[in-house]
């Protein structure tokens, strides 16, 4: 598009009205707002003239920020100047954002954010005192290089356009409409904090957990601290699931329990596993080795455990021509099924004395769980039914049951079969799927995804965006999708309803949880939290002691 004087003209007024109005934001020289008008500008600087409005030599900064849609008017020529109060406008070029969570999806989007919005300022808040979300509460304690990514996070909640609110909790401390009204932008990034049910007889019992409690136990979750799982009663544990969930579970309860005591893993959790009976776990999936949901390098890590017994029925491993199929089209159930296979063949027949089991049992679905007749309600196996593979194509064979069942025995159950999100007031939801529904991150009333019912200025990113799969680089390119949107949206004047006046933002929000007397704690206060952590760690020769009450968290945190 070749520029009109006239779209230069009002262009340089919009930069020096801005410059008078702001001089420390925009300085003396120019910098260029928008990188659209930008690429418009460039080749056609030598008509703007010399002065301080001259192209700007290399280094200066070139600004990624979204015009407003009435700016944008002005400039091309759709809009008078001065059809509205420039201060107002000015305004909005700063829009506030707030994330709702600090895992990996709320840092991911954050970070982008900041990068593509020179003059955005971000508030995440989360409802525990600490960040970081299933990478401190999920990861798994052996796994210490995952967890480098948090070096990465702390310097986006670091930066001078960012903070942190912890122990703000969306649903109770603050309400949805509340932040809808203190932001222009606000990101749901909270994860999915509850479990997927089977739905069968007996899930209640006593010694049935999700994994995810599980997980949340022994990574010292201030929610799960009690949840005290008896592994003292049995000797045999089943895992319901063969994600990686399900291996990082029965990788925690099998191995030598002197691996685990170097790594950042609650003490009371290492002295319950080393106190522990359990030496044969049972990890059950209601489909094939060719369809189990894990990927190869925690597979590997699971069956190269010391002194451990792997068991794999032979017949299990019989390939259909459909599994071939499937086999053909993806690599990570190829490897999978090889390293199963290898581990079958390679392995002894008869576990050896003092060895810990681990059984891998395929095609059997839970029909339901069994209670023990000596401690009424508790649970002291499951009823499983075998099941066979209909349907043809990649990942559409699904378990259908035979009429066969049979038991397996145990004192403890961990239900692996996946997390779930929970809405909170006035969010659409998707019961079914268990998401936010949306289109590209931006939030629809509609869980058909009509895209004409958009919720303006609501976004979603990560778990409850996507469903509860994917690792954490996943939320990378989830968070890149969701800003994109958001920065469109800016662009084409869809936030014009909502970014068009000032917003309370930050001082809003710190204004509205005084006046209901919740603390939010800031970075710092997770920094002393993190720092006490690291001390208590130092003397047991491990990376950090974690706090896992609530009372000992807050108590850190509002240490001087
Ligand atoms: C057990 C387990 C182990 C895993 N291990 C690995 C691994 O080794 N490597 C890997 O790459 N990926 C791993 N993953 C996957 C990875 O953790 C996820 O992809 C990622 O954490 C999802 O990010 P998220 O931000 O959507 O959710 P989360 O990480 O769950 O973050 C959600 C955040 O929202 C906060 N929150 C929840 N409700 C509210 C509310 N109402 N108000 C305010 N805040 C709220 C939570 O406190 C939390 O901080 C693992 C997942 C699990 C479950
Ligand atoms: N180290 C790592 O990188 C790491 C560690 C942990 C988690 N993660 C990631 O986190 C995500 C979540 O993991 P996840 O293990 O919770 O979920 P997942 O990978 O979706 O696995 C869920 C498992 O539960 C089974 N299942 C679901 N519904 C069931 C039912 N009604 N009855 C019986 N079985 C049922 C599934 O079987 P079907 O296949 O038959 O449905 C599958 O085996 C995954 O993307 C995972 O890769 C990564």
């Amino acid at each position: 598009m070749e520029l009109e004087d006239t779209h230069i003209d009002a262009y340089l007024k919009i930069i020096r009205r801005r410059q008078r109005l702001h001089p420390t934001v925009y300085g003396s020289r120019i910098n260029i707002l928008d990188s659209q008008f930008f690429t418009l500008l460039d080749h056609q600087w030598d008509r703007i003239g010399t002065g301080p409005e001259r192209k700007p030599p290399a280094g200066w900064s070139v600004f990624g920020q979204t015009w407003s849609h009435d700016e944008l008017a002005v400039v091309r020529g759709e809009l008078p100047l001065g059809i509205r109060p420039w201060h107002d406008v000015d305004l909005v070029l700063i829009p506030c954002n707030v994330g709702v969570g600090s895992g990996p999806a709320g840092f991911y989007t954050a970070e982008k954010t900041l990068k593509a919005h020179q003059g955005a300022q971000v508030d995440i808040i989360d409802r525990l005192p600490t960040p970081f979300g299933l990478v401190r509460s999920g990861v798994a304690p052996d796994h210490p290089e995952t967890k480098i990514v948090i070096n990465q996070f702390s310097r986006v909640a670091q930066h001078e356009r960012c903070s942190f609110f912890g122990n703000v909790t969306l649903g109770s401390s603050i309400s949805l409409s509340d932040l809808r009204e203190l932001y222009h932008v606000v990101v749901l990034a909270y994860g999915s904090e509850s479990d997927r049910a089977l739905g069968i007889p007996g899930e209640d019992l006593m010694g049935i957990h999700s994994a995810r409690e599980f997980v949340w136990w022994y990574n010292g979750h201030p929610d799960c601290r009690n949840l005290d799982p008896d592994l003292k009663s049995t000797d045999t544990a089943v895992i319901l699931g063969q994600g990686n969930v399900a291996l990082d579970v029965a990788r925690i309860l099998l191995r030598p329990t002197s691996e685990l005591a170097t790594t950042d893993i609650a003490s009371h959790v290492l002295t319950a596993l080393e106190e522990s009976s359990i030496r044969k776990v049972y990890l059950v999936g209601r489909r094939g080795p060719v369809q189990a949901a894990c990927t190869t390098k925690e597979l590997r890590e699971v069956l190269g455990i010391k002194n451990l017994y792997v068991n794999i029925k032979e017949a299990d491993l019989v390939k259909t021509p459909a599994d071939e199929e499937e086999m053909k089209n993806n690599q990570i159930q190829r490897r999978v099924y090889e390293l199963l296979s290898k581990a079958a063949a390679s392995g002894s027949s008869q576990p050896s004395s003092g060895q810990r089991e681990l059984h891998f049992v395929f095609f059997r679905k839970p029909d339901s769980f069994l209670e023990s007749d000596e401690r009424s309600g508790l649970v002291s196996g499951v009823h499983v039914e075998k099941t066979v593979l209909k349907g043809v194509g990649p990942g559409k064979q699904i378990a259908v049951g035979t009429g066969e069942f049979e038991d397996l025995d145990c004192g403890m159950v961990l239900k692996s079969i996946g997390y779930k999100s929970v809405p909170v007031n006035g969010l659409p939801f998707d019961h079914n799927k268990g998401v936010v529904p949306n289109i590209r991150g931006r939030v629809v009333t509609d869980p058909s995804g009509d895209p004409t019912q958009v919720e303006t200025g609501l976004y979603v990113c990560g778990w409850l965006k996507r469903g509860p799969t994917g690792i954490i680089a996943t939320n990378l390119y989830c968070a890149e999708e969701t800003v994109a949107s958001i920065s469109e949206d800016l662009e084409r004047g869809v936030l014009k309803s909502t970014s068009s006046l000032p917003k309370a933002g930050r001082e809003g929000l710190l204004q509205l949880l005084d006046d209901r007397n919740i603390r939010p704690l800031s970075f710092n206060a997770w920094e002393k939290i993190d720092s006490e952590e690291k001390s208590l760690g130092r003397l047991r020769n491990k990376p950090r002691e974690k706090l896992t009450t609530w009372e000992d968290l807050l108590k850190a945190a509002a240490m001087k």
